[in-house]
């Protein structure tokens, strides 16, 4: 009698560096980054939203460049250094310049899309990619907001980067 069932795959075992803190898990081959954050190391600060690569709301850093963490196998980070938005804020304490933005500037509202968002705008800063307005849209262009909060994230973005201007973003 044959057995034609699939055989679960085994978890396999990955070792990375998640906030500056190095973490062990056994996960599935096919495991997402981002089941594991949220599942494994119960860091549910970054979303799913469509679980597609559509939506940006997954977003992390992985070894300091932005990923879609919904489209990342998890193993592809053995060895590799992820930052989520817990990671964000100082050791000391407080927030990140860009979290501070986003509150001054009202770039929220539901939140669903923010951590997301601001992963997004500290490497669109970092990489020197927030020179104006336009530059900052085209590089948070795979981030949606369905609350349509783009010109006050944009405004925060300016804010941190040191690249306001009167009315930027206000054309989103
Ligand atoms: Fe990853 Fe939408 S949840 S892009
Ligand atoms: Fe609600 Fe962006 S603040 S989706």
């Amino acid at each position: 009698m044959s057995h034609s069932a699939t055989l679960p795959d085994p978890d396999l075992a990955l070792t990375f560096v998640v906030n500056g803190k190095q973490e062990e898990v056994r996960v599935p081959v096919q495991a997402t980054l981002l089941d594991v954050l949220r599942e494994r190391l119960h860091l549910t600060g970054t979303k799913k939203g469509c679980d597609h690569g559509q939506c940006g709301a997954c977003t992390v850093h992985v070894n300091g460049q932005t990923h879609l963490s919904c489209l990342t196998l998890a193993l592809s980070c053995e060895g590799r250094e992820v930052t989520t938005i817990e990671g964000l804020a100082p050791a000391g304490g407080g927030l990140h310049p860009m979290q501070a933005a986003f509150i001054e500037h009202d770039a929220f509202q539901c939140g669903y899309c923010t951590p997301g968002q601001i992963m997004s705008a500290v490497a669109c800063v970092e990489q020197a990619r927030a020179g104006d307005a336009d530059a900052i849209r085209e590089f948070m262009s795979g981030n949606l907001c369905r609350c349509a909060a783009y010109p006050q994230i944009v405004a925060a973005i300016q804010d941190v980067a040191g690249t306001s201007d009167q009315g930027a973003g206000a054309d989103q």
